[in-house]
């Protein structure tokens, strides 16, 4: 399938990894570009562009195929503004295929990234947002619907909304993401106006993702009822209902002081959750696409059996007008 996506980033199917803090690693990253889509690491999980440029490193000695890196921009007590820059800076001198900034707008570097040949895409959930990205000379769009794991902007709209929405009012590239498992998340996507799709639960539950196998099996039982939005008051997430978000949600009503909501939600708290399987240690920002994901499988499967169904779904559509 050739898509502006793939052409954009030279990859052979229109799929990409999302940032996903902790657990894209350079094993996960480089297994789903080797598959062909588009692997990405999560440059926040670092504390340096050093640390960065290492990981990146590691990336390049498992597959020469592009990846990208994900740069979540925001105020952080462990990152601080010139770490956010060296990542950049690093992005720029390894020359990594794409950048995935979500949160603040990155508008200082974008001459830099595009004279090293860099892709620089932002991820949005409002069409206003799309616009201005488009205006300060971003490559694409990816369009995050409420349904996405991670922090979805607490305008709460559905990906079936505004991807089309979005689709219609930019010209660049435009990434779906938020509830994409599948071919028939593709095949949907690509109707709706997407030019590819990003998944990154999906890759969590993939035999590459390094995390205990208590969480991907946990995953492959848990229904999309099984999430809900939550710290409303400090930057809205979707996360798994389990009693760390009991907690959370608690301390919103009482009026707690937003460092204790920061605390109970820490990072910290996850990667050891992840890495001991404990599903009750933290809180898991996994999207409602869990209710469609029914089995962990290798990256090379996910891509693979995506654009095996993507083919079917769209050719038997097709068959119905005849
Ligand atoms: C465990 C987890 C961690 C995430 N961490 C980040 C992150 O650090 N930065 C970011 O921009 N998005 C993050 N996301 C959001 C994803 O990149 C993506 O936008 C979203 O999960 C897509 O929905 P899906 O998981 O249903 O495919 C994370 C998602 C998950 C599941």
């Amino acid at each position: 399938m050739k898509t502006r996506v793939t052409e954009l980033f030279g990859i052979e199917a229109p799929i990409i990894c999302g940032g996903m803090l902790w657990v894209t690693d350079a094993k996960l990253c480089a297994a789903v570009s080797e598959a062909g889509g588009l692997g990405c690491l999560t440059a926040d999980q670092y504390t340096s562009g050093r640390e960065l440029q290492d990981a990146i490193r590691e990336v390049k000695a498992l597959t020469d195929k592009p990846f990208g890196v994900n740069i979540t921009l925001m105020k952080s007590f462990r990152i601080t503004q010139e770490t956010f820059m060296d990542f950049f800076k690093v992005c720029a001198e390894e020359k990594v295929a794409n950048i995935e900034v979500s949160g603040l707008f990155a508008t200082d570097f974008i001459p830099l990234l595009h004279a090293a040949g860099v892709r620089i895409t932002h991820k949005v959930g409002a069409v206003r947002h799309a616009v201005k990205i488009e205006k300060l000379g971003y490559d694409a769009v990816i369009v995050a619907g409420v349904e996405e794991g991670g922090h979805p902007l607490s305008d709460n709209v559905a990906t079936s909304v505004l991807l089309p929405k979005v689709a219609e009012s930019v010209s660049i590239p435009v990434i779906a993401t938020g509830g994409m498992v599948d071919g028939k998340s593709l095949a949907a996507a690509l109707c709706l106006g997407a030019d590819g799709i990003m998944m990154a639960t999906r890759f969590l539950a993939s035999e590459e993702c390094w995390v205990h196998d208590n969480i991907k099996n946990w995953i492959v039982a848990l229904n999309e009822t099984d999430t809900e939005l939550f710290c409303h008051t400090t930057l809205q997430a979707r996360g798994v209902k389990n009693s760390v978000l009991q907690k959370v949600n608690e301390l919103e009503r009482n009026g707690a002081d937003q460092s204790e909501i920061v605390r109970a939600v820490s990072g910290k708290k996850l990667r050891q959750a992840l890495t001991d399987g404990d599903t009750e240690g933290a809180a898991f920002l996994f999207g409602q696409s869990i209710g469609r994901i029914r089995e962990v499988k290798s990256c090379k499967a996910i891509i693979d059996d995506t654009m095996a169904e993507v083919a079917a779904t769209l050719c038997e559509k097709a068959a119905l007008m005849n």
